[in-house]
């Protein structure tokens, strides 16, 4: 394991409605400024040469917010998707989705569906959106995945492993994340990436989602590359 290199960059994107807020603006104002953050982030990552990051768009729990805003959040989706397919295709970029994303509704699944199958393969970054997801609902999703194959006389109990249940995850192909980054100023993982951030540096920020900047990411890869990544051994992995 090569504990220093950056593989795989996660973001809670967190205080969208609080930049609204502060503004005196409707909380949906503050998701369009982050969705503008986001295309400024993953181009930003893309030209840095990473290969994996994944973003936290919007929560198991999300749906349980008022019926205008998880409305508004599902159009914005729509729209990121609609203008930028054509520059994810254009810059390499592999797109895919974790979640239950049968919650989605079909205006939205829909062109999700097609932006991942036509940026599939490519190489340049994987971009994955965390939609409708939450770690416990991945970890349940999983295991039904791996009883069902028990049941079916596929899988024994004693082949199931960290390994196989990696790959029951929606996560399946991806590396564990290296780094997970929150902005918004609260110190918790809100129920993203349990099982894939066990040994991730965790940094948190004060800085709202709409105004996180190339810079705020470059400075929070620095950060990375000052930690000593032991991974429960004595000296620093990698
Ligand atoms: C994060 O910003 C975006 C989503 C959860 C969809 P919030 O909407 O949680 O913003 P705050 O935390 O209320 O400021
Ligand atoms: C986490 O933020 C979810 C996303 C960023 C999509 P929340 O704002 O929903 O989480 P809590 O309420 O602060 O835990
Ligand atoms: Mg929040």
């Amino acid at each position: 394991m090569d504990g220093q290199t950056l593989r795989h960059v996660a973001i809670i994107m967190d205080g969208n409605g609080r930049w609204a807020g502060l503004r005196g603006l409707p909380r949906l104002a503050g998701h369009r400024q982050g969705a503008a953050a986001v295309q400024r982030v993953v181009s930003h990552c893309r030209e840095a040469g990473l290969r994996y990051l994944t973003l936290f768009a919007f929560s198991t729990e999300n749906w349980g917010r008022p019926a205008l805003e998880v409305q508004g959040l599902m159009e914005l989706l729509v729209r990121f998707l609609a203008e930028q397919e054509p520059e994810l295709r254009g810059s390499s970029i592999e797109l895919a989705a974790i979640g239950d994303l049968d919650r989605l509704p079909a205006r939205a699944r829909r062109p999700l569906d097609r932006a991942v199958a036509s940026t599939r393969g490519a190489t340049g970054m994987r971009l994955t959106l965390a939609l409708s997801y939450g770690g416990h609902d991945e970890i349940v999703r999983a295991s039904r995945r791996l009883a069902g194959l028990v049941a079916e006389g596929k899988l024994r109990p004693h082949d199931i492993d960290g390994a196989a249940f990696a790959r029951a995850l929606d996560t399946a192909d991806t590396p564990p994340v290296d780094l997970l980054i929150r902005t918004g100023g609260e110190r918790r993982l809100s129920n993203f990436l349990l099982w894939q951030a066990a040994y991730a540096e965790l940094r948190f920020t004060d800085r709202l989602w709409p105004d996180f900047a190339p810079d705020d990411l470059d400075d929070a890869v620095a950060w990375f590359h000052d930690r000593r990544r032991t991974f429960g051994l004595v000296e620093a992995v990698g």
